[in-house]
């Protein structure tokens, strides 16, 4: 297993003593290749949270967190008896907000950075850089471009370019699409999809987007209030009686399937997870 939380509890220190609870008893297993997972819940649940304990940004208070075969946990990272590096190395996490991750002059800069930090030659970086930019959408003339003057969407997609290009095994998105438009949000999942299919890598995308989560989730993971609630396929999620509880929207694909089959008295013979996976469904029933 690449990544195993051991009954993880976190709190920031806030200004009052109480601090704040942000993971509450957190066991979960992700394995390093051939998963593709959402990690859905409402605001302020502890979705980011999660994430940054999985490459050692934030470490857990009580518990561990075991990422390829190296305990992180806070006694040990306090005395620097783990190296954090090679977990950067091998999880890449791309952040919510992109503001947090561009800092250098230069487009090309920033992401030749992460590959040059863990040894990559200057050159082979500057390939890198050109590949990893066509892959997020943008051409090369962005890389001489400064990250600060960009639309939130281009810093989005640079952030992400700039993860891809340290070539993790598993790729981690806190909400990559949120603010993009429909087409450029559907072109991008498309690419995290691909890297997961053709690559065969782990990718986990936190999303408050229901249909992605539908159409695209091997497993789903729920938030809710600092506890992991659901560890599941994305099918059973929208059956299970909690749901209401958890203030997650209804898919598109689910509601019109629902509408059609008692609209028209039928039932489908398929679960469809998208409007084409839909249309295919009713032909057979129809026809
Ligand atoms: N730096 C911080 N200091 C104190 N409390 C924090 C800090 N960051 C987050 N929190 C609190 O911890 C809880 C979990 O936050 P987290 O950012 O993990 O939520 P989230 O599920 O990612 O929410 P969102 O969907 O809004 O991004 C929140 O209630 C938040 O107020
Ligand atoms: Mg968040």
């Amino acid at each position: 297993m690449a990544i195993k939380f051991n009954r993880v509890d976190f709190k920031y220190k806030g200004h009052d003593k109480k601090g704040y609870l942000a993971l509450s008893n957190i066991n979960l297993s992700i394995d390093g290749e051939g998963e593709f997972i959402t990690l859905i819940g409402e605001t302020g649940s502890g979705k980011t949270t999660l994430v940054q304990h999985m490459n050692a940004l934030l470490v857990a208070d009580s518990g561990s967190v075991d990422v390829y075969g190296i305990r992180v946990e806070k006694e040990a990272v306090k005395k620097k008896r783990i190296r954090l590096n090679p977990i950067r190395k091998k999880v890449g996490l791309v952040f919510q907000f992109p503001e947090y991750q561009l800092f250098e002059e230069t487009v090309l800069k920033d992401i030749t950075f992460g590959p040059k930090n863990f040894g990559v030659s200057e050159e082979k970086a500057v390939e890198t850089a050109k590949r990893v930019i066509k892959i997020v959408g943008l051409d090369e003339s962005y890389l001489d471009r400064s990250p600060f003057n960009l639309s939130g969407g281009e810093k989005k997609r640079v952030s992400i370019a700039g993860i891809l290009a340290m070539e993790p095994d598993i790729l981690i998105l806190d909400e990559p699409t949120s603010g993009l438009d429909p087409l450029g949000r559907n072109a991008l999942l498309k690419v995290f999809f691909d890297i997961h299919e053709k690559l065969n890598k782990t990718v986990i995308i936190i999303t408050h987007d229901m249909n992605t989560v539908y159409e695209y989730a091997k497993r789903v993971l729920v938030m809710r209030d600092s506890y992991l609630v659901y560890d599941g396929d994305p099918v059973n999620l929208f059956t299970t009686k909690n749901i209401q509880n958890w203030n997650l929207d209804t898919p598109d694909v689910l509601e019109l399937t629902r509408r059609l089959e008692s609209d028209l008295n039928i039932t489908l013979k398929t679960r469809p997870r998208s409007a084409a996976a839909l249309t295919e469904a009713l032909e057979e029933v129809l026809r």
